[in-house]
């Protein structure tokens, strides 16, 4: 049975309006008992439903999908909140329909039509109640509703929010909107929650005068406070992730996002938080403060997409515990709704190319599963008749593909049938996948020496200012090239697809290598000078296996050379330690991820960082800062180096053969540097568990093996198979 929403109608306010909220309500008197009562509602913006005044919503409903195909509708049992007389309310805001995208000059896609304009909202809802004797009552949006204007004057997810507690709220009629209703569908993703309440640390008088307020914690989400602002008189405050070197306030790094909220009170006591709105923040400045305060009256609300947390790391080094940490709240930070690059500047997009690098790393975190594939779908909406995947999803005019980027179509799905054995997801996105690799081979040069990221942010650039690093573009889109055609291969594979049936992309795959190496080997070996270069080579299986050490040695002597550090940008650094671990370079790899000195993982943990950084060198040595233009203090891509610690460090590693760890690979390296680390991922059986401690020359490792699957552990003493249950190993190690 299809939902009554489909028989409702889209209602638009009867006056003029973008910028602020308003509120769609409806009387209504019960018949009788009731047995049940759902609501679906959904709108073009987003909404917050009331039901006598009860908010019943989840934040920021009803998310972000690419809204030229599609807008999803939520479904609430109501029925525990209905009396005898009842009002039911929704009020809706732009959220991500206002002109949102880069640097706020590019909208995002939406369905305009000449009734309807892409920054407008409308609302569509539909209420089947049940009584207890059977007979049933619908209540569509639809004339009867009214409008009216709200308190929320002005709510945009760059700019912040003007509320008015002394506004006249005045009503008006409503009107209906044909637009169509197929682009309602069901509710796919997860929902955002709120999380996390977090009180001030710190209230910081600063060398300017200001008055900030220090949460501890870079987050994403809004501030709530409870406060007598006296009536007419302002309350404004600003959001930044940072400090200057001179300890002031600072958010030029929020470029044109205002990220402001301005509130005028009404001379009582009242307790507020934004609605239609969020904030990337660590520091509130009280910019204008017209009425007296406790820190205790302000919290911050934590805000992001309610994933169950699955994965656990810790060890006995507090500062890579604390990168962990920041790993976490990278994730937490960017993960609402939509895999964003950031959440406070005027940006806060779902570049495919950041998402890609973390899949991974998110994937043992937290259960992603569901949230990726709604992302997955709408990546499929988005892609382009040519087979064209664009970089940012939901899309923007912008419809150029990349390399590394644009190759998130492949090596997403892959992820998440590694993870958690979601082969259906493989299947849903097969043709996706094949129409993208096909695109990168029709276009042939075209597409290979188009325009590129490259190892966005490497520090291995010829023009320091570039963002583009020091690899060539041609050689980068080859390699994932390459490698997109393998896991298409092996896509196939796990769709139970023969040899035969893939024997075109086997040949592509080996005229690609063929070509990477006419152009850019000799003798075997890469003849590009990069740590990224070499690290594609080893990690896509780009060169001859005979020159696979060399090329790990070589990588070895330029991190030495390079005084133990890395130069890797966003496509070279998640793979770097793996492929140093792979060719017997583990304790190198370690030296990296303890390495302090800039670029490195633990330098931006010794400037305090409480989230991962866009740049190696945010802030730079000196405390200035590297740009103020694209510097965010939360941007998750470095932290793809999780995945290391929870499979290497620990050693909790996937098997492709039975995904989903229905066969774990236990596989940890220990080091003299660390006396014990520990891990453990909750799979769909049950916990998977890694733990070992270093005493003397012995090491102990405990493994822990859910029911319902087997494990292999590698360690000193050779390989051992483990069925379920708890095992112990002691080895000497020499
Ligand atoms: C974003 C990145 C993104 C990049 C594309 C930036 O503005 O913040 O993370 O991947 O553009 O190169």
């Amino acid at each position: 049975m299809t939902d009554p929403i489909f028989s409702a109608n889209w209602l638009m306010p009867c006056f003029e309006e973008k910028t602020s909220a308003t509120e769609f309500f409806r009387p209504f008197r019960l018949k009788g008992a009731v047995k049940s009562a759902v609501l679906c509602v959904s709108a073009l913006g987003v909404y917050e439903a009331r039901i006598n005044g009860e908010k019943i919503s989840w934040p920021l409903a009803p998310g972000w999908t690419a809204y030229q195909h599609r807008v999803q509708y939520q479904k609430y049992d109501i029925a525990q909140y209905l009396q005898e007389e009842n009002t039911l309310s929704v009020t809706v805001a732009q959220g991500w329909r206002m002109p949102y995208g880069f640097q706020g000059v590019t909208p995002v896609k939406t369905w305009t039509t000449p009734e309807i304009s892409g920054d407008e909202y409308a609302l569509i809802a539909s209420l089947h109640i049940v009584y207890a004797d059977g007979s049933e009552e619908l209540l569509l949006t639809d004339e009867g509703w009214t409008a009216k204007e709200t308190k929320y004057r002005s709510c945009n997810l760059y700019q912040g929010d003007v509320y008015d507690e002394t506004f006249e709220e005045k009503t008006h009629g409503v009107r209906i909107l044909e637009h169509p209703k197929k682009i309602l569908v069901p509710q796919e993703g997860e929902i955002i929650a709120e999380q996390e309440r977090l009180k001030p640390i710190a209230v910081i008088h600063t060398p300017k005068g200001e008055t900030v307020l220090d949460f501890g914690q870079n987050l994403t989400g809004y501030l709530s406070f409870s406060l007598t602002v006296p009536a007419g008189k302002t309350l404004v405050i600003d959001h930044g992730e940072i400090l200057d070197r001179d300890g002031n306030f600072y958010n030029e790094n929020y470029r044109s996002a205002k990220s402001r909220i301005v509130y005028t009170g009404d001379g009582k006591t009242r307790a507020w938080k934004p609605a239609f709105t969020f904030y990337g923040f660590r520091y509130a400045r009280l910019t204008e403060l017209p009425c007296a305060f406790e820190p205790d009256d302000f919290t911050a609300v934590v805000l992001h997409s309610d994933l169950e947390r699955t994965g656990y790391f810790e060890c006995s080094d507090e500062k890579i515990n604390r990168l962990y940490h920041n790993i976490i709240w990278g994730q937490k930070g960017n993960f609402l709704d939509v895999p964003t690059d950031c959440p406070q500047r005027d940006e806060r997009l779902g570049w495919t190319g950041d998402a890609q690098v973390f899949a991974r790393c998110a994937a043992y975190n937290f259960n992603v599963n569901r949230f990726f594939r709604k992302w997955l779908s709408d990546m499929s909406l988005e892609q382009l008749s040519d087979g064209r995947i664009v970089q940012i999803v939901p899309r923007l005019d912008w419809v150029s593909p990349a390399c590394g980027w644009s190759d998130a179509a492949v090596i997403i799905p892959w992820q998440m049938y590694l993870l958690y054995g979601d082969r259906e997801l493989l299947a849903r996105q097969y043709v996706t996948v094949k129409r993208w690799i096909d695109y990168t081979y029709e276009k042939g040069e075209a597409y290979i020496r188009g325009k590129h990221f490259g190892d966005w942010l490497a520090m291995d650039a010829p023009d320091p200012k570039s963002c583009r690093g020091g690899t060539d573009h041609g050689f980068i889109a080859y390699a994932y090239r390459a490698y997109a055609t393998e896991l298409f291969i092996r896509i196939s594979r796990a769709l139970g697809m023969r040899e035969n049936e893939t024997a075109d992309y086997e040949e592509k795959l080996c005229m690609t290598k063929a070509a990477i190496r006419a152009e850019f080997f000799s003798g075997g070996m890469v003849t590009l000078p990069t740590q990224t270069a070499h690290v594609l080579t080893l990690q896509f299986g780009l060169c001859e296996s005979a020159y696979a050490q060399a090329h790990a040695d070589r990588l070895a002597g330029m991190i030495r050379a390079n005084g133990d550090r890395l130069t890797t940008g966003f496509l070279g650094t998640p793979y770097l330690l793996h492929v140093l671990t792979a060719y017997g370079y583990a304790e190198l790899a370690y030296t990296l991820l303890f390495q302090t000195k800039n670029p490195s993982w633990l330098y931006s943990v010794e400037r305090g960082a409480t989230t991962m950084w866009e740049h190696w060198d945010g802030i730079r040595e000196d405390g200035s800062l590297c740009g103020a233009d694209m510097n965010s203090f939360n941007h998750y891509a470095y932290g793809a180096v999780g995945d290391w610690l929870y499979g290497t460090v620990a050693g909790i590693e996937t098997d492709e053969k039975k995904p989903g760890f229905e066969h774990i690979r236990f596989v940890p390296k220990t080091t003299e540097r660390l006396a014990f680390a520990k891990g453990s991922v909750k799979t769909k059986y049950g916990v998977a568990a890694s733990e070992w401690h270093r005493e003397g020359d012995t090491v102990r490792y405990v493994f822990t093996v859910p029911n319902g699957t087997t494990a292999t552990a590698e360690i000193e003493d050779g390989s051992h198979t483990l069925g379920a249950g708890t095992h112990t190993f002691t080895v000497k190690i020499s």
